[in-house]
């Protein structure tokens, strides 16, 4: 297997971190994205002892911050002039209120959904470059659970729940995905696939750290210990970043132990998935035409449109 470059968002905790570990073990460059400093960096080092794999690298980016995430992309090409395998595996339930970002947007929908839209895009130039590109989108079971889209009000103002948040913000992954698809073959890239996976219930830190109430959080710390670990919630993204079965296969949502598992389409149409593409594209619209000098979380510095 030839060495690959791979970038893996949300990188520093549970299936992320676990699979950053062993695509390093088979040698790639891995790139760890983390939205905190010292953690990162102590993931990288704890990685590159353990597998003897100095190709590791850090990124850093608050993905609930889509200017961020246009820095971030910034910087992965200053490194770097391919991408083989970008996995936007990050993402977060968060709390029982629902919660806007400094840029004014919900928080659910833009960790799972706006941010790896806006990383995919602006990262497509590098994965052309690639002979032969994967993108893995890790979405989620819960994609089952989001009740019926309302396309007027994509920021759930009117009807959030963390829950369906979530369920919506993950359902809307494997639309965009499946959109990309048709977006790539018309720019003539064929060689670049996307595949979206669930990993099941894993016993990381999700949904830990966010309040969703007291039966939703009691839940979530009784089931966890009982589910998969992290090396086994993280198996289909590493088979899917890797393997040579899977090179050419596009399109295909996978579950856990590489096997494929079926995306509940009662929502699903060629239109709704436009709308929801035509919408990421247009919040991300902004921040695919700026340069993104310089942020600290409180403070972007911008060339551009913005
Ligand atoms: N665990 C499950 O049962 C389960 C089931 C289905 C799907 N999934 C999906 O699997 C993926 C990985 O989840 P996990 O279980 O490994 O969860 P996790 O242990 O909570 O790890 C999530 C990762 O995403 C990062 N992250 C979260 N919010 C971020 C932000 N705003 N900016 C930058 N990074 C951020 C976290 O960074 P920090 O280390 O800084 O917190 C961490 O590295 C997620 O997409 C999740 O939705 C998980």
């Amino acid at each position: 297997m030839k060495s690959k470059i791979i970038l893996i968002t949300g990188a520093t905790g549970g299936i992320g971190k676990e699979t950053a570990r062993a695509l390093a073990r088979q040698g790639h460059t891995v790139v760890i994205h983390g939205r905190n400093k010292v953690k990162t960096q102590q993931v990288c080092e704890e990685i590159k002892s353990e597998t003897g794999n100095i190709k590791v690298d850090m990124l850093l980016a608050d993905l609930l911050l889509l200017s961020d995430v246009k820095y971030m992309a910034d910087e992965f090409k200053k490194k770097y002039d391919r991408l083989d395998v970008l996995i936007n595996n990050a993402g977060a339930m968060m709390n029982k209120n629902r919660e806007t970002t400094k840029e004014g947007l919900e928080k659910t929908i833009v960790v799972n959904l706006l941010a790896p839209f806006l990383l995919t895009e602006l990262l497509l130039d590098v994965l052309a470059k690639s002979p032969s590109a994967r993108i893995i989108n890790v979405s989620s079971e819960m994609h089952k659970r989001g009740g019926k889209p309302d396309f007027k009000d994509f920021q759930l103002e009117n009807s959030y729940s963390c829950a369906r948040a979530y369920g919506l913000a993950k359902l809307y992954l494997i639309w965009i995905s499946r959109h990309l698809i048709t977006e790539i073959k018309e720019k003539g890239l064929g060689h670049v696939t996307v595949n979206f996976v669930h990993p099941a219930t894993t016993n990381t830190n999700f949904g830990l750290d966010s309040d969703k109430g007291f039966l939703a959080n009691l839940i979530f710390r009784v089931v966890m210990p009982f589910s998969l670990t992290p090396e086994q919630g993280a198996e289909t993204s590493i088979y899917l970043a890797t393997s040579d079965e899977v090179e050419k296969v596009t399109g295909q949502y996978y579950g856990t132990k590489k096997k494929l598992a079926k995306v509940d389409d009662k929502y699903y149409s060629a239109e709704n998935e436009k709308i929801v593409w035509d919408y990421c594209k247009q919040i991300t619209g902004p921040y695919l035409d700026i340069k993104v000098l310089a942020t600290d979380g409180n403070l972007t510095i911008t060339e551009g449109i913005l």
